[in-house]
């Protein structure tokens, strides 16, 4: 049990808004790292980050529904709330902002919602619809209410990382976007709230987008055409994961690059191990 004490919790927009009144009436600059809790030592890198950016950290954990399509894991997503307070209280987090779904959204799902346009019903958003509007728009609502000079985003969501980075500019939102690595076991898997609902041949089978990834990488000085094949090669051998997509994406507009491209881009993956939908993504330099 640990003796840290734990972060003050703030359910209201009203209390967040008062906080960041306070903090900012005394100089001090804050960042927000935006979650969706069960949080793991990818989110601890953020949190540690957070720190060297800014004098005052908070963490927003809200499992926002707008996000989550019809028939996908809303019920189902993990909710450890006690231990995610532990693990922020031991690392000196002093606010957590965990708003109910009626504080987030009193009448409903917001008639203004933002947009995230083409990019957003491609990969992620093309199995899951509306997925980025109500990430961008949670998003946007959550730097409303704190006004951070900064806020943190993991590279492991790559087009997250890309469509919000876009909003921020688009928008003029005045707060600096710091990325953070992604965090992987030693066996490559990249840190995913999600990894849990792995059982252990699963958990064996996922490590296949990290290794379709570094084959991709390898080949990298051999062409495009070399970078596509190194993967697929990986991914087909490996019969436990149900492919959704490999492609290499243009680093500046995320659509995928033409045929005899050369240049710096982001290889993305995604793809099902039993129930459980994962990706994960690496840059390279297509020679
Ligand atoms: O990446 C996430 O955890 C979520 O999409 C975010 C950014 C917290 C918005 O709900």
């Amino acid at each position: 049990m640990s003796s840290s004490p734990r972060p003050q919790v703030i359910e209201t927009v009203a209390g967040m808004r008062d906080v960041v009144a306070h903090e900012r009436e005394a100089g001090r600059t804050i960042a927000l790292t935006p979650t969706l809790g069960a949080l793991h030592a990818g989110h601890v890198a953020h949190v540690e980050r957070a720190a060297e950016l800014a004098d005052v950290r908070i963490v927003s954990i809200f499992v926002n529904p707008t996000q989550f399509g019809a028939n996908e894991d809303l019920d189902k997503y993990p909710r450890t709330m006690d231990d995610d307070l532990e693990l922020l209280g031991e690392m000196g987090v002093p606010y957590v902002f965990a708003p109910s779904v009626e504080e987030m959204y009193p009448k409903g799902p917001t008639s203004t919602t933002i947009s995230a346009g083409q990019v957003g019903t491609m990969f992620e958003g093309k199995t899951r619809a509306g997925h980025f509007d109500g990430v961008l728009t949670v998003v946007a609502k959550l730097l409303a209410i704190t006004t951070p000079q900064f806020v943190t985003f993991g590279q492991k969501d790559a087009q997250q990382l890309f469509l919000v980075r876009r909003m921020i500019t688009d928008l003029n939102i005045p707060v600096r976007m710091e990325i953070i690595e992604t965090v992987r076991d030693d066996d490559g898997l990249a840190l995913s709230s999600r990894n849990q609902f792995l059982d252990a041949s699963q958990r064996e089978a996922a490590t296949i987008l990290s290794t379709a990834l570094k084959a991709a990488t390898s080949a990298a000085d051999s062409g495009l055409d070399a970078v596509i094949a190194a993967a697929q090669g990986a991914l087909m051998g490996e019969s436990r994961a149900e492919l959704d997509y490999f492609s290499v994406v243009n680093t500046e507009t995320f659509t995928p690059v033409p045929d005899g491209f050369r240049g710096p881009a982001t290889a993305i993956v995604a793809a099902r191990v039993g129930d459980t939908r994962l990706i994960d993504n690496s840059s390279l330099y297509v020679g």
